[in-house]
């Protein structure tokens, strides 16, 4: 068979752009061949995100402006992947007939036949149930991005009752990965270069409760710290109830574990974290995040939260305002809520927070949480800092972009692509509230010269969340 080229495009979180690693992987494995030209390629791929309406707009825009090359060329295939085909399934293809492939989250194990089905029968395909394990995928080590950094899923799922969340639904029930598996996978990434992995699952520190006993990510994170190139360990997202004892003893005494926790409140009042059923008060949260720092004093924290939630008063907001300043997140994501169909809150809740004021609020929090970075930001400058360089800056040519222990994105002038990959000391000049500024310690150079490592190619992407 002639090898056909295909183009995958992906929306959504951190655990949508692994999947799309492992689909791409599958379709190489498959003999179908990857192309960042969507003009040049005969199957067009999105994996895509439901977790707001306008993650969906996004979507559906993309397919609709795929029509006019359907029509131009019929054997083109069409396939939707992710949670929007999860969620909507048959209703796809009846909103957008040109869509040839339906293949949900638990299904993309095996897109490759379903692609091939689709072309041999001409027929739309639909698989939204749960046949094709994408963990059973093996994993090509040329799909990741980066050559240093790779993530590495943990658990899939999501078995939380949050009231305003579509992820249970289009994710399904949470399930682990043996501790081998994991293992071995991130052997095998280390053995091709890389030195920082990122754990990933939506409620990532519930890991394990469905293994055997006694296994947990503490005890995950103790096993992969034995591997001695891995230098950088981190693992998002992490649920508020989940941070145990157990966890945070083994974050303490793993010194390769982040320092830069990312652990979402949604919001710093309690009677919207009741609404939402998040399960925890504003003093308990704020009393694991005390348990932390007491372990670990150099810890930095970030959170989500979401702007307008039914029946969120002004005093409920000011909460969520206060906690940013009360904890002093190094980074919060702030969304405005959207109601999603078959959600607890879309169905028996009134969405009675006026637009405007969604946006006005998203906004105070956005600068409220912008004032504490910068003034974080600051007290970093005049110190030097390890980071992993990323590659060229996305906006400045004789800049290249690292991230230091913490997470914190720092940009420093060079021209020498052999660093990318490499931990270099840079020291911090300038502080933004997004990014810091460094200048590369001159004394390194000549150190790191001659054994470089260059980063993959990347894959198109479309919105993150
Ligand atoms: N599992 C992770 C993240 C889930 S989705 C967690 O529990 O933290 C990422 C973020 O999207 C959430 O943290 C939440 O802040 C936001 N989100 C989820 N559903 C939303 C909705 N209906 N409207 C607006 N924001 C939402
Ligand atoms: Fe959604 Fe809550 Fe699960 Fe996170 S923990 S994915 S917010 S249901
Ligand atoms: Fe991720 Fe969006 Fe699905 S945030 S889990 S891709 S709904």
């Amino acid at each position: 068979m002639d090898r056909r080229k295909f183009f995958l495009l992906t929306y959504g979180c951190q655990m949508n752009k692994l999947d799309s690693e492992l689909i791409a992987s599958r379709m190489i494995q498959a003999g179908f061949e990857e192309t960042e030209r969507e003009e040049e390629a005969q199957v067009l791929l999105l994996n895509t995100c439901s977790i707001r309406e306008s993650a969906e707009d996004r979507v559906w825009g993309r397919i609709g402006a795929m029509k006019a090359r359907k029509k131009k060329d019929p054997e083109v295939i069409i396939g939707v992947l992710g949670c929007m085909a999860q969620e909507h399934k048959v209703f796809l293809r009846t909103r957008m007939p040109h869509i040839d492939v339906v293949c949900g989250t638990r299904e993309f194990g095996r897109i490759d036949a379903l692609v091939r089905e689709s072309i041999e029968t001409r027929k739309g395909v639909i698989a939204t149930g749960e046949g094709g394990n994408g963990d059973l995928v093996q994993r090509e080590l040329s799909c990741r991005p980066m050559r240093a950094q790779a993530f590495v899923n943990i658990i899939r799922g999501c078995n939380m009752p949050c009231t305003y969340c579509i992820v249970p639904a289009t994710r399904g029930p949470e399930v682990s990965r043996p501790v081998d598996a994991i293992r071995e996978e991130v052997e095998r990434l280390v053995a091709d270069g890389v030195t920082e992995v990122t754990l990933l699952g939506q409620t990532v520190n519930a890991y394990g409760h469905d293994l055997e006993r006694g296994t947990d990510l503490a005890l995950l994170l103790r096993e992969l710290h034995q591997i001695p190139a891995l230098r950088r360990i981190s693992f998002v997202t992490s649920h508020p109830s989940f941070l145990t004892p157990r966890l945070m003893e083994a974050m303490a005494a793993l010194p390769r574990v982040s320092r830069y926790f990312h652990l979402p409140a949604q919001s710093g009042s309690n009677q919207v974290l009741k609404a939402m059923k998040r399960g925890y008060t504003r003093e308990r949260y704020l009393a694991r995040i005390r348990d932390l720092k007491g372990l670990i004093p150099e810890m930095e924290f970030a959170c989500d939260f979401i702007a307008g939630f039914p029946g969120e008063t002004e005093e409920d907001h000011r909460q969520s305002l206060s906690l940013i300043e009360e904890v002093g997140f190094s980074q919060s994501f702030v969304f405005k809520y959207s109601p999603r169909k078959g959600t607890v809150s879309a169905d028996y809740l009134r969405d009675d927070v006026p637009e405007e004021v969604k946006a006005r609020r998203n906004q105070e929090l956005l600068q409220t949480q912008e004032r504490v970075s910068l003034a974080r930001n600051r007290a970093q400058v005049g110190e030097v800092r390890e980071i992993l360089v990323e590659g060229p800056s996305k906006t400045r040519k004789d800049r290249y972009t690292g991230r230091t222990a913490r997470n914190r994105i720092v940009h420093f002038a060079n021209e020498d692509p052999n660093l990318v990959g490499r931990y270099v000391p840079v020291r911090i000049v300038e502080a933004q509230a997004h990014s810091l500024i460094g200048v590369l310690q001159e004394e390194t150079r000549t150190v790191l010269e001659g054994d470089g490592v260059l980063a993959g190619k990347g894959r198109a992407e479309g919105a993150s969340q």
